[in-house]
């Protein structure tokens, strides 16, 4: 099966059309790209009298194998003598019996719009098939026309209509997608000269581009569906470790609140700040200690019974310099590195532990992302001066785990592409209870004038966890209003 583009350069009602760009691509790219993205079709071909547009074209992949005669090009120029034309040429090159066309000027149709075309031609033993969509308007309802003098008229239904229900539907046959064997386009004279079968499409993916009115409102629709498609967490699996911490407990109710699948973790058997979430519908949550080899075990052994798929990980679990444990965060010659094996244990090594179980389940999600909750402490030494005279302590084990978790985000970037993508977010000091003295003394120093919150973290989470980020690997991500610079 080949998938026919015809692109015209000349035309008149929005010049150069066919190059217009939405989201910064052609209407040409747009519906090569998406066409290349159906397996059954095996060639894209483009027909076009333009050297630019061919050059375009076979940029995005297509196949040009002529460049169209003028004479084929021209406004009044009948689009089935253009289907003809490029039939008879493509065959001197190509093997191929069924043929899918595609106009340009309809960029809303979506993968599965072209897939669904092609299942009712299979199914329909091969009749030709149109798109339509439910016409606004009603030749015997809404409608009028003028007649030799030019008197308002309105076309006459046998029985008499109060109601727009009860006139016969009437549909528009739209530029969504054609399906027909190549037979049918040499012995045709037009698309209703075939044996016709159908798809309905929603207006909302059906819109034609005529005029510069219908190019601003698909831009607009494709805009936005573009933004809904790449930002969305419906359905996604996502597991978050430290969920019953503050970054994580606002990470998890962001997701849910996204419609993901949660699979929350921690060391907390009664997260309190997962009370509203937990019980919910699509949200399990599985008691954890990231310190006990037998406890991680029973988690991923959980979790690979229980999910399709994985489509992001966030490793937000962390000692952090709060914990009031003898030796940890104390002074310097009292700070034991006894504590460091349990703190690396949780942050580093059950993080690498828990991603090599899950590669598989990972590598099942169409983009999957590993995220690591690191520090500016993972990279820079604190300011002394900041602490003194407060009880807020920031551990060289904490900091030295963090800058491990840095390193190890580039080295499972490495391994893990070109599938899944790793990163980590550096977030800066976030307010909580501190003394006004200390916030005092940490905003001074920060460009953006004020300290982190668990949005600006969960901000840089859903950019990370999107498609959004598709291109971003191995990075750190600094979150921290400029205090590092
Ligand atoms: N709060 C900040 O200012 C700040 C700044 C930069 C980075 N971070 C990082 O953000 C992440 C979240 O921090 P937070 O501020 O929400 O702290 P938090 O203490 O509220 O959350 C950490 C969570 O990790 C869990 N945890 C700790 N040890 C565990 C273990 N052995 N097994 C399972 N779970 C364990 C805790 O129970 C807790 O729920 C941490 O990685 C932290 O290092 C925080």
């Amino acid at each position: 099966m080949i998938c026919l583009i015809c692109a015209r350069s000349g035309s008149k009602g929005l010049p150069n059309k066919n190059i217009k760009k939405i989201d910064g691509k052609t209407l040409l790219a747009i519906t090569i790209q998406l066409a290349k993205e159906v397996k059954e079709i095996k060639k894209v071909i483009v027909s076009t009298d333009s050297k630019t547009y061919a050059r375009i074209a076979k940029n995005e992949g297509a196949t040009v194998p002529f460049i169209r005669p003028k004479f084929l090009a021209l406004d009044h120029t009948n689009e089935w003598d253009v289907w003809k034309h490029a039939i008879k040429h493509t065959e001197k090159i190509l093997n191929f019996e069924d043929v899918i066309v595609l106009p340009v000027v309809s960029p809303l149709r979506t993968k599965n719009d072209i897939i669904k075309i092609i299942k009712e031609y299979k199914k329909n033993k091969k009749k030709a098939v149109v798109t339509i969509t439910e016409s606004s308007n009603n030749p015997f309802y809404n409608m009028v026309f003028l007649d030799k003098n030019k008197n308002i008229k309105k076309l006459k239904y046998k029985k008499k209509l109060f109601r727009r229900q009860e006139a016969p539907k009437f549909f528009d046959v739209r530029t969504v997608g054609y399906m027909l064997h190549k037979n049918t386009i040499k012995q045709k004279k037009n698309i209703f000269d075939c044996n016709l079968s159908y798809i309905k499409i929603p207006k909302a993916r059906a819109l034609d581009i005529d005029d510069k009115y219908d190019f601003m409102i698909s831009k607009i629709l494709y805009e936005k569906t573009k933004k809904e498609k790449t930002i969305n967490f419906k359905n996604k699996y996502i597991l978050i470790t430290g969920s019953a911490g503050f970054i994580g407990s606002s990470l998890a109710s962001h997701f849910f609140n996204q419609g993901a699948n949660l699979i929350l973790t921690d060391k907390i058997k009664k997260p309190e700040k997962l009370k509203k979430i937990l019980n919910k519908n699509k949200v399990n949550y599985i008691y954890c200690d990231l310190n006990s080899i037998s406890s991680i075990k029973n988690l991923q052994k959980i979790i690979i019974k229980s999910v399709p798929r994985l489509d992001v990980i966030i490793h937000n679990a962390s000692s952090t310099g709060d914990d009031n444990i003898k030796g940890w965060a104390d002074n310097f010659k009292n700070q034991l590195t006894e504590h460091w094996d349990k703190v690396f244990q949780v942050s580093l090594k059950a993080n690498f532990e828990i991603n090599k179980s899950f590669v598989k389940l990972l590598k099942k999600s169409k983009n999957p992302s590993i995220i690591n909750i690191a520090s500016i402490y993972g990279f820079m030494a604190p300011d002394w001066k900041i602490y003194k005279g407060d009880n807020i302590k920031n551990p060289a084990g904490y900091g030295v785990s963090k800058a491990g978790l840095i390193y190890m985000t580039k080295w499972l970037a490495k391994i893990l592409g070109p599938k899944i993508r790793v990163n980590s977010i550096s977030p800066g000091g976030l307010i909580r209870n501190q003394s006004n003295r200390f916030i005092k003394k940490y905003v001074e120093k920060v460009p953006l004038s004020r300290m982190a919150n668990e949005q600006d973290v969960v901000n840089s989470v859903i950019f990370l966890a999107s498609d959004m980020s598709n291109y971003i690997t191995g990075q750190n991500i600094v979150v921290d209003g400029g205090i590092s610079l």
